[in-house]
């Protein structure tokens, strides 16, 4: 059973990767959870639909930051921007109550919303 917040979900908290922005991203995308204020943006850049640099910034919590900092991760293994909702969250290794799901989302809803615009 997934403890509430694994070492995994912790590491990516306390060291994020791929931190930061972009100087010319394709898509760059800002999304904002109303319950609580924090933000998450996610920055792409793509050549021939494949996604070669992310980077992300922003204030959140922990799990929404390890679950940017792994979802940078899970985008730059195949170039591939399409990840589930349920990917990133197995990804986290943890036990993530109902909630918080929308923590972990934060920075899907960034990179889907992004995108699309
Ligand atoms: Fe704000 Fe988690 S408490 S995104």
């Amino acid at each position: 059973m997934p403890v509430l917040y694994s070492e995994k979900l912790l590491d990516h908290f306390r060291h994020p990767r791929n931190y930061g922005a972009l100087t010319s991203p394709d898509v760059s995308y800002e999304s904002f959870n109303p319950l609580c204020g924090d933000r998450i943006r996610i920055e792409l850049k793509i050549e021939n639909a494949s996604v070669q640099e992310v980077r992300f910034r922003g204030d959140g919590c922990a799990i929404s930051i390890a679950a940017a900092s792994l979802l940078t991760e899970l985008i730059l293994a195949t170039g591939n921007p399409t990840i589930t909702d349920d990917q990133l969250i197995a990804a986290l290794e943890s036990d993530i109550k109902p909630a918080r799901v929308q923590c972990a989302l934060l920075p899907l809803e960034a990179l889907r919303a992004g995108l699309k615009s």
